[in-house]
């Protein structure tokens, strides 16, 4: 990523402010944003530090760093603002792949693309399985750089898929590769991001009809994948939900209405 990309605390201050004003008028923005500082108050009391040492065993377990307690203050502080550094339980990310293995698909054909990766924790998780390849797009260059690290250092018997990739880059702004694509989204990006984000993924679906599931876990923001035409939801309990893209019904397209008009869809692989 380039440095004029590279988020700062000014300029994601600027932005959030300005999407907080056009989305929900001054007094609301400035409560949200007093919210968000009490929040990261909150998150940095030695107490809170603590607990967030919970997290890991995974890295004792592998000699890795994927723990959001060694976070610094200010990418915490950025976090507040664009989606703070959480990984995913391991437990559960087992959960999630043995309903992905239930639906009996080769994961060799198919790209592991975890938007917003933070430390690479997915991606090590995803590498101990039969996966095409592996890969991370995360905003913030510290939590990136680690990133990196982990995946030198990273030691299983058990890992299956020896091509791993982290790269810095904003997922607003991401290219897709025109693979078949298990996307993983532990709640990445704030409501307006999401969209933008899929709205880019459904152009290139568009362009470049192929298979994409969304595996979403923890899913806050569920309705914004529910509400694409592109995606239908297969499978999910309160821990996850998973999505496939649309495949082409006889030789019809799904066709989405998105207020201003109506785009036709090219037709999906299925
Ligand atoms: C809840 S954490 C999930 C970490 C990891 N995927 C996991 O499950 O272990 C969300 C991550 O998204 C990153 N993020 C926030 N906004 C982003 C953006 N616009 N582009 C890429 N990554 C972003 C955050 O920095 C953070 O690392």
């Amino acid at each position: 990523m380039s440095s004029s990309h590279t988020p700062t605390l000014g300029s994601t201050l600027r932005q959030w402010w300005r999407d907080g004003l056009a989305r929900d008028g001054f007094w609301q923005t400035v409560r949200n944003l007093a919210n968000h500082f009490w929040d990261f108050l909150r998150e940095s009391t030695p107490a809170q530090r603590r607990q967030r040492y919970g997290d890991a065993d995974y890295d004792w377990d592998y000699r890795v760093d994927t723990t959001s307690a060694t976070v610094n203050w200010h990418d915490r502080l950025l976090g507040e603002f664009h989606s703070a550094y959480q990984p995913t339980e391991p437990s559960f990310f087992r959960e999630m792949m043995a309903v992905m293995a239930s639906l009996e698909i080769d994961l060799r054909s198919f790209t592991f693309i975890d938007v917003g990766s933070g430390k690479g924790r997915v991606l090590l998780m995803a590498a101990d399985y039969p996966f095409r390849r592996v890969l991370g797009v995360e905003l913030l260059p510290d939590l990136h750089r680690v990133a990196q690290a982990n995946i030198r250092a990273y030691k299983n018997d058990s890992q299956r898929c020896f091509r791993v990739e982290a790269v810095a880059a904003d997922a607003r702004e991401f290219l897709f590769p025109i693979e078949p694509i298990v996307l993983y989204l532990f709640n990445p990006l704030p409501e307006a991001a999401l969209i933008e984000m899929l709205s880019n993924l459904e152009r290139s679906l568009g362009e470049n009809p192929r298979t994409v599931y969304v595996l979403y876990h923890n899913p806050l923001l569920e309705h914004v994948l529910s509400s694409r035409a592109a995606f239908h939801k297969i499978r999910g309990t309160h821990q996850y939900s998973l999505f496939r893209s649309r495949a082409q019904v006889g030789g019809s397209m799904p066709t989405l209405n998105q207020g201003t008009g109506s785009r036709r869809w090219a037709k999906f692989a299925g």
